[in-house]
């Protein structure tokens, strides 16, 4: 990693229970990697943004203690990342506030989320302004604590963009070099950038019921492997299977720590000389054996909510020192830093 990385900024939105293995391996597994890299890495549960799709309360307060808790168990260090909530650092709100002058109406209707709405023949009157505006509040996110880079699944390049975009804009328009232009920080290999659901088709998400969970009990997991596609061309464990492009393998790849089983499974398979039932209770195992340290961790940690919650309270400060001094500048630079 270049050495002179200094800050790097990435959020997770609570708008589920649970954290996947796409979220892991996408987006989790870099920032816990990053931690031990640069100098300062910002970190936060973006709460903001689930309101686009959770209106109750109490399951938004279950998703947004369930993934504090995953973060943690997983291994993010809050000695070395600034830890945080996005709703308690006030900048972010402002700071969104005042980007949505920086881009226009025609590149905003542009952005997938929203687009991606209308495909799916939503009426406009059915979508909620804060979906629409979602990426200017994320640029705000980035923009806050100049990064060099963000860490993040493919599915967020085109919100990067956007937010490199609005920084240009605001550079241009005020002959200045204010904001560094953020890097999408996004694996090069696209069984890692966009980790496949259980039905190999599309990437795993948790709105599309695909995926395969991390701390869920171990009888859910087993489940959500079994029902994993594999080779739709294989009809009978005697028929010789196809190992690449196999989400099976996919995974096995990711989590399987015994390389030597992985390559006896791909070799009978490719012989058809193994069911998919023995390559399913594999990686069953492999997963447990992968997530064992974590899942012990959160059973621990979850009996300590006051660390939890110190650990929360000292981002929340950290965070706002450096997002206020962003703000004031921005001011400063803007014409709003005057006080008559
Ligand atoms: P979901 O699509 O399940 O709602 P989020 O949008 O909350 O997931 O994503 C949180 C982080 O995990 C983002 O950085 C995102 O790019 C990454 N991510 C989500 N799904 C995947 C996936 N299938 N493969 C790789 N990264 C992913
Ligand atoms: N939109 C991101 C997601 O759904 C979460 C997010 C919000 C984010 N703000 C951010 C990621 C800022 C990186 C930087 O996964």
């Amino acid at each position: 990693m270049d050495s002179r990385i200094k800050t790097v900024v990435s959020g997770i939105t609570p708008s589920g229970n649970m954290l996947h293995i796409g979220n892991y391996f996408g987006a989790i597994k870099p920032h816990l990697e990053l931690q031990n890299e640069v100098e300062y890495a910002y970190y936060f549960i973006a709460d903001l943004h689930a309101l686009t799709t959770v209106k109750d309360k109490a399951v938004l307060e279950n998703n947004i203690k369930n993934v504090i808790l995953d973060y943690l168990a997983l291994g993010l260090d809050p000695e070395k990342v600034v830890f945080f909530r996005q709703s308690q650092v006030e900048s972010h709100s402002e700071l969104a506030v005042i980007l949505a002058n920086y881009i226009s109406y025609g590149q905003m209707q542009r952005m997938h989320a929203f687009k991606d709405k209308l495909q799916d023949g939503e009426v406009v009157e059915n979508i909620n302004m804060g979906l629409f505006n979602y990426p200017i509040l994320m640029a705000a996110d980035i923009l806050l604590y100049k990064p060099y880079g963000v860490p993040v699944g493919e599915d967020q390049r085109q919100h990067i963009e956007l937010a490199r975009d609005i920084a240009e804009n605001f550079n241009r328009i005020y002959n200045t070099e204010f904001f560094p232009l953020p890097i999408p920080m996004i694996d090069k290999k696209k069984e890692i950038s966009k980790v496949v659901g259980t039905d190999g088709v599309r990437k795993m998400s948790k709105s599309l019921g695909n995926v395969i969970g991390i701390f869920d009990d171990e009888e859910v997991i087993r489940k959500q492997i079994m029902s994993c596609f594999t080779d739709p061309t294989r009809i009978k464990a005697t028929d010789p299977g196809k190992v690449e492009g196999n989400p099976v393998f996919i995974f096995h790849d990711l989590l399987n720590d015994n390389l030597e089983e992985v390559q006896d499974l791909k070799d009978r398979y490719t012989k058809g000389e193994v069911g998919d039932v023995e390559v399913k209770e594999k990686l069953s195992n492999a997963h447990l054996r992968f997530f064992k340290d974590a899942r012990a961790k959160r059973i621990i940690l979850e009996r300590d909510m006051e660390l939890v919650m110190s650990i929360l309270m000292n981002g929340k400060e950290k965070a706002t020192n450096k997002s206020k001094e962003t703000i004031d500048n921005i001011k400063e630079i803007i014409g709003l830093s005057t006080s008559i």
